[in-house]
């Protein structure tokens, strides 16, 4: 569990990427954010978290760290003012996601680092929506994860998780005695490491022509009356703050949403457009081909219906993660049928 050689060349790689002294490997995704949150905190301390987040992360800071007597204050990440409030003397983390899955908010990494100097916190950042797209450690946070089971590998064949960060802070999180990687063992697997690290090789390319597509679909389906969420957009409200944060030629990333209205509709739609094999009906992002879920009943379940509502997250939203189609013309052909045949859109 300590390390291997493929282990810390995926890690030296990855580390290079978001522009920090060394990077953990680790099993998943959730095997890297549990892993910082839990070397970070001990019982009796508070987190400030982005209540937009995966699912999962949610589940484990609602439900899991209060057993650890480790709490959590969900905000909206982007009212600065409200984070701020919600800190106290025993906040130890600020967490958040660069692009919020599913809402896609984006998070003004810049003012939360800030923040979280004049607190004395940890600002930790999940950018598993814009590897390359945007650098986190570049503008100010201390700790960025990845699952790299979505865009970093790229071919949906794998779970992977990794935390960059200080040399210091990885050291921590191996050592024998009280280190979270190393005792709770959601270490990599060898093997593994070194076909993520072949899928690597292709992330510039890949995530380019994700956010060419998203770009051309998200302003297709506004243009054609679609209530359309894209960073991309000059109508997303963060569109100003993501082009000040973006490395450039990335583009704005790979994933976007719309709203069809109802579960019902949404489902009828996402059958038909994997009947049309346009893409897959599946929860995970960043695959060769698009997949599409509704997160409301699967990937944001765990968050309670009442708390989706006051966040935003509708029934009929769906999220799309486009896809590498090289004439995407031709798909938005094919899903505007689509939505004309169940009656989400007007001939
Ligand atoms: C933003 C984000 N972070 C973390 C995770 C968890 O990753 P994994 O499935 O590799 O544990 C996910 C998974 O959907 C995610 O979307």
């Amino acid at each position: 569990r300590h390390s291997s050689p493929s282990n810390l060349y995926l890690g030296e790689a990855l580390a290079a990427l978001e522009g920090t002294e060394t990077a953990n490997v680790a099993a998943s995704g959730m095997g890297a954010i549990t892993q910082v949150l839990l070397q970070f905190c001990k019982g009796g301390d508070h987190i400030v978290s982005s209540r937009t987040i995966y699912g999962g992360t949610y589940a484990f800071l609602k439900n899991f760290t209060p057993k650890l007597h480790i709490e959590t204050t969900f905000v909206d990440i982007t009212k600065l003012d409200i984070v701020e409030a919600a800190i106290t003397k025993n906040t130890k983390v600020l967490y958040c996601e660069s692009v919020s899955n599913p809402l896609l908010e984006v998070a003004n990494i810049k003012a939360l680092a800030d923040l979280a100097k004049k607190h004395n916190l940890q600002l930790v950042v999940d950018n598993t929506f814009s590897p390359l797209l945007i650098s986190p450690v570049k503008l100010g946070a201390h700790v960025v994860i990845h699952s790299l089971t979505k865009f970093i590998n790229g071919s949906s064949d794998t779970l992977g998780g990794v935390v960059c960060g200080t040399q210091e802070f990885i050291n921590n999180l191996r050592n024998v005695n009280d280190g979270a990687s190393m005792l709770l063992g959601s270490t990599m697997d060898s093997l593994r490491a070194a076909s993520i690290l072949k899928n690597l090789r292709t992330l510039h390319i890949r995530m380019t022509q994700h956010s060419k597509n998203a770009q051309f679909l998200a302003e297709k389906f506004e243009a054609d009356g679609l209530k359309t969420v894209y960073p991309g957009l000059v109508s997303h409200p963060s569109h100003e703050i993501f082009k000040s944060m973006m490395n450039a030629d990335y583009g704005f990333g790979g994933l976007l949403t719309i709203d069809v209205g109802s579960l019902d509709k949404a489902n009828e739609l996402m059958e038909l457009m994997q009947l049309k094999k346009i893409g897959y009906l599946a929860v995970s992002l960043g695959f060769y081909k698009t997949l599409f879920s509704a997160p409301g009943s699967s990937t944001s379940s765990e968050i309670p219906k009442k708390e989706q509502i006051e966040m935003g997250l509708s029934e009929g939203l769906i999220r799309f993660s486009i896809g590498l189609d090289n004439d995407i013309e031709r798909t938005y052909h094919m899903m505007k049928n689509c939505m004309i045949e169940i009656g989400v859109l007007k001939k």
